[in-house]
């Protein structure tokens, strides 16, 4: 999958970015704070999906602006598309575009355009919370299943309302038998769910494993596991219409007391844990630096393919300042193990060795590099 051409104004600092970039390696370079990261963050907010950074709607239109533009031409195997998103400052203002067809919200842009992401912060992925592995396990799912982003959104409105029935129970408000019908709610779409995550988690394990032994020479062995709070052996199931349904509303029943005197619910998908380990210990606690970067981006690498096998398209990659952190000879294998996808990098020098196209930011515009490597 491709970006013909990209057009991005008014998007933070940037302004009247219009180009065509090559269906190799895109280098992005120029000094801090130019627009680098903004770029690419204009065109993860076409795939659909949140911000990376976290960044809300209305921080996207240039401080001194009333409007931020993004758009682009992008083609798969299939077929070729057009994306459209102008913010301005009333959301009911905005308009969003798939294809000439108005849509309500960004994440009507959903699953057109598939792009995977590499940041400083996917270090996170190994280090941080279980809540960072869990919401990236559940983007890799849509990305492959978007329809998996309503049966998740329904548990997670499941999960308030049976929060918000403890504590009306435990307030004398609401009886314990009110529970029934949220906890069946809840181990239905629980059960599915589970099955989903652990038989992306094992996939996803296969193929960063392999990566993780290339990036490391083989000195050691990368695993990721599915860790259920509900079902002993996860990756063993897919029943998830059958027993695993019963077994689940028994883990919901057996800690009624326990969540109602806690306000919340202790055990399901909302708790599960994907655990990370190097060499056979858990990377977040006994991992360096550089063991936990290396997991994170066979990790990330691992999407990409799972999304290309899956799809039948590589998926458009954006590195983002990841390269220059790493030696050079990292840097070369990410390089050649992506071989074949459109790539954007962005950093801080020119990066000479590269192939492909070159363009510089500085104050936000962008120039084509009069040097063309192509
Ligand atoms: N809404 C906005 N309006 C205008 N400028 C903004 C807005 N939001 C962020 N910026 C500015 O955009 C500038 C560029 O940010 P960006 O993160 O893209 O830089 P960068 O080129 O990636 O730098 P670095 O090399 O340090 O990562 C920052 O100085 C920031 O203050
Ligand atoms: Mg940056």
């Amino acid at each position: 999958m491709i970006i013909e051409k990209l057009s991005v104004d008014g998007f933070k600092n940037l302004r009247d970015v219009s180009f065509e970039p090559c269906g190799g390696i895109n280098v992005v370079y120029g000094e801090n704070a130019q627009g680098k990261t903004n770029l690419v963050e204009a065109v993860w907010i076409l795939s659909g999906v949140k911000s990376f950074r976290g960044t809300k709607e209305r921080d996207m239109i240039r401080f001194d602006g009333d409007f931020a533009s993004i758009s682009a031409s992008i083609r798969d195997s299939q077929r070729p598309q057009e994306l459209e998103i102008k913010l301005s400052g009333n959301p009911r203002e905005r308009r969003i575009f798939l294809n000439g067809v108005r849509q309500r919200a960004l994440s009507g842009l959903f699953g057109a355009l598939k792009c995977v992401v590499f940041t400083p912060e996917d270090l996170e992925l190994t280090k941080g919370s279980p809540d960072v592995r869990r919401s990236f396990i559940d983007l890799c799912i849509s990305q492959i299943r978007p329809s998996y982003q309503v049966t998740f959104g329904k548990y997670e409105n499941v999960l308030i309302q049976r929060n918000a029935l403890l504590k009306n129970i435990a307030s004398g408000i609401s009886q314990p038998s009110d529970l029934d019908v949220w906890d069946l709610q809840m181990a239905k779409m629980g059960a599915y769910i589970t099955v989903l995550k652990c038989q992306y988690t094992q996939k996803l394990d296969s193929f960063s494993k392999k990566i993780y032994s290339e990036i490391s020479n083989n000195s050691e062995q990368m695993s990721l596991k599915y860790i259920s709070t509900v079902y002993p052996e996860p990756e063993s199931r897919s029943d998830w219409q059958g027993e695993m349904i019963e077994e689940y509303l028994e883990v919901l029943r057996n800690n009624r007391a326990e969540d109602i005197r806690l306000g919340f619910t202790g055990a399901g998908i909302h708790r599960d844990e994907i655990e990370v380990r190097i060499g056979g210990r858990i990377a977040k606690d006994f991992g360096s630096q550089g063991q936990n970067r290396s997991a994170a981006i066979s990790m990330k690498l691992g999407q990409a393919y799972i999304l290309a096998e899956e799809v039948g398209d590589m998926p458009v990659i954006l590195l983002d300042d990841v390269l220059s952190e790493l030696d050079s000879s990292r840097r070369d294998y990410i390089v050649n193990r992506l071989r074949g996808a459109q790539i954007f990098i962005t950093s801080c020098e020119r990066i000479e060795k590269m192939e492909g196209k070159k363009f510089r930011m500085k104050a936000g515009r962008l120039s084509t590099d009069s040097d063309e490597g192509v």
